[in-house]
């Protein structure tokens, strides 16, 4: 078993449904209006009902057309912290938390690629996404409950606005052409980022 394989094969997260919600709200006041870590809030917010939709869809073309929806943030979101979040870790000497991060993504990353295989509506379809969801929910967790917090406090308020644009300016660069391949309906929180990066300075 690979690395890779291992960070996902841990399906349940050993923390609890009120942990996780301990970590998020505090991590909801550890964040500005509009900051960078309001906007990974959102996503991770986005990213968990996307899984849910997934597993609701009713029919094949439903669960694809969810699956993609899901694809679109989680890489999108996944792209811009790898781009500028983790690095961000590291310049505030939090090597160990940026590389376990870079590994946990990149098992997300394979495994969803993986389930692009499966029969939606088979069972093994459901039991890989359970486990996609479970590492995604550990590692949202480790975001949220330190990893993030820490990054707060330890870079000065020019590095916060830094990054805040340029993980903006990625998950943008990312979503921005993908919306209309997977489904009719716009997806409104990405235009707000989008509306961000466009009236943000271009001094980055
Ligand atoms: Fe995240």
């Amino acid at each position: 078993m690979s690395i890779l394989d291992k960070v996902v094969a841990a399906v349940t997260p050993p923390e609890s449904d009120e942990q996780r919600a301990e970590a998020r709200a505090k991590a909801r006041n550890a964040a500005t209006d509009g900051d960078w870590l309001s906007l990974v809030l959102e996503h991770h917010t986005q990213i968990e009902a996307a899984f849910v939709a997934v597993k609701a869809a009713a029919d094949a073309a439903g669960r694809i057309d969810a699956q993609k929806r899901l694809a679109l943030l989680l890489t999108g979101h996944s792209i811009a912290e790898e781009a500028v979040i983790y690095p961000a870790l590291v310049t505030a000497n939090e090597e160990a938390h940026s590389t376990k991060a870079y590994t946990e993504q990149s098992a997300a990353k394979v495994q969803m690629g993986l389930l692009e295989n499966l029969d939606p509506m088979s069972q093994e379809y459901l039991d890989k996404l359970e486990h996609i969801r479970g590492a995604v929910a550990h590692h949202v967790y480790e975001e949220e409950g330190n990893w993030f917090l820490d990054l707060k406090t330890k870079l000065p308020p020019a590095d916060q606005t830094k990054i805040t644009f340029r993980y903006q300016q990625e998950f943008s660069r990312y979503t921005r052409d993908s919306e209309d391949e997977t489904s009719d309906e716009p997806l409104s929180p990405m235009s707000r980022v989008r509306e961000g990066v466009t009236g943000a300075k271009a001094q980055y």
